[in-house]
């Protein structure tokens, strides 16, 4: 029987399998995190499924950064992420029901947005309720139809959610959400990995 995905990585972070993910997921982060701050003078942040918070702890040493907040709904990233964080805020919530008191000028999120039945939701919701006006979403996904070796990580990693969707799917998700300026790329290709696909685009 497949699990949810929330359930999933909570047992990943009970057994230490975050720190795992948090390595494997460091350079194509480096690069989204680069690109997407490179012209911003202050900005507030939001790691949307932020899993131990990593990122969060990471950009909040930006002078730059005026405040950072992570989301997860898995209860066991966000007590570790507070345990070894007192200083930015971290949430347990679904990220389709939550809204930012404030909105923010830069919303991330790492290996993510394919544990949604309706990915476009999410997009729309962010879109919505958590950005700002000349704001960012920048996303990175290892899971998608031109990777070809992640195909078999459903079954895997017994995960029941996990869209695969193509690279000009997700384009065309955030151009329909309202997003401008939408572009993709990939980091970290190499022979039999396609590499992190990043999609991103301004509100
Ligand atoms: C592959 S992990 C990535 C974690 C983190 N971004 C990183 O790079 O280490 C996916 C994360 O998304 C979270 N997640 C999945 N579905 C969610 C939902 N509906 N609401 C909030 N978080 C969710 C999981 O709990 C998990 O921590």
């Amino acid at each position: 029987m497949k699990k949810l995905p929330i359930e999933v990585f909570s047992k990943w972070a009970e057994t230490g399998k975050d720190i795992g993910m948090q390595e494997g997921h460091k350079l194509s982060v480096d690069q989204m995190i680069k690109f997407a701050t490179k012209n911003l003078k202050r900005f507030s942040f939001i790691d949307a499924g932020c899993g131990n918070g990593w990122v969060v702890r990471d950009i909040s040493k930006f002078k730059e950064c005026k405040s950072a907040t992570g989301i997860d709904g898995s209860f066991e990233m966000i007590k570790k992420a507070k345990n070894m964080d007192k200083l930015n805020s971290y949430f347990c919530e679904d990220l389709l029901k939550w809204k930012p008191k404030k909105k923010v000028d830069l919303v991330h999120s790492m290996e993510v947005f394919y544990y949604f039945k309706n990915p476009m939701q999410l997009i729309k919701h962010i879109f919505n309720y958590w950005l700002k006006k000349n704001s960012r979403l920048i996303i990175g996904i290892d899971f998608y139809k031109e990777n070809k070796v992640s195909h078999s990580w459903p079954e895997k990693t017994g995960v029941s959610i996990m869209e695969l969707k193509s690279e000009n799917t997700w384009k065309r998700y955030f151009k329909e959400s309202g997003f401008k300026n939408v572009e993709s790329w990939r980091v970290g290709k190499k022979e039999n990995w396609g590499g992190t696909l990043i999609i991103t685009g301004n509100k």
